[in-house]
């Protein structure tokens, strides 16, 4: 078997070049390494660029909840607290998410971007791929593989609390704190 690529980066195309640059900057603490002719490359880690943006010289359609096209992109942090730090960060500038879903399997913060595409940043719930794998193939994920909303703000209460992570990565933790909160599947197709 031949060697297994990795994903590498993701172009959007836009007809907003530059609020879509500056949002993703914002959002993913990158830089731009290229802009011109209608292209923005942008990175925030080892990749030399990971987002992209092409905007052609034409008037686009904008995207709308009947339109084909990919979901979502997602940004995976090493623990808890860095995205929590994350979130607090960007809702100071006045980015918040459309909707924060437990998974169970991952913590997830859904935002939207200018354009509309949703952007999932999210923690791992589990320490190893098995074990993820062991829970999507369980009895809970099986009945709801959405999910369940959650109050980050509330999170973060509980950890300046001192309450360890593993207490608050549960559909039960998010379902005790926060019973009445939309079906986030409403707001993930809207
Ligand atoms: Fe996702």
């Amino acid at each position: 078997m031949s060697a297994k690529p990795k994903l590498a980066h993701v172009v959007f195309q836009t007809g907003q070049l530059e609020a879509m640059r500056s949002w993703y900057c914002t959002l993913l603490d990158a830089h731009t390494v290229f802009e011109g002719f209608g292209l923005s490359f942008i990175t925030y880690d080892e990749e030399h660029h990971r987002i992209a943006f092409i905007q052609p010289p034409i008037p686009l359609d904008s995207k709308t909840p009947v339109t084909a096209a990919m979901h979502h992109t997602a940004f995976t942090f090493p623990d808890l607290d860095s995205l929590l730090e994350r979130y607090a960060a960007l809702k100071e500038q006045g980015i918040c998410p459309a909707v924060p879903i437990q998974h169970g399997v991952t913590t997830s913060l859904y935002y939207r971007d200018p354009d509309g595409n949703f952007v999932e940043m999210q923690i791992d719930n589990f320490d190893t791929a098995a074990a993820a794998t062991a829970y999507m193939e369980g009895p809970e994920y099986g009945a709801n593989p959405v999910g369940v909303g959650f109050l980050p703000d509330l999170m973060i209460e509980e950890r300046a609390k001192g309450t360890p992570v593993e207490a608050l990565l549960t559909r039960s933790w998010a379902l005790e704190t926060s019973p009445d909160l939309p079906n986030p599947l409403a707001a993930l197709t809207s």
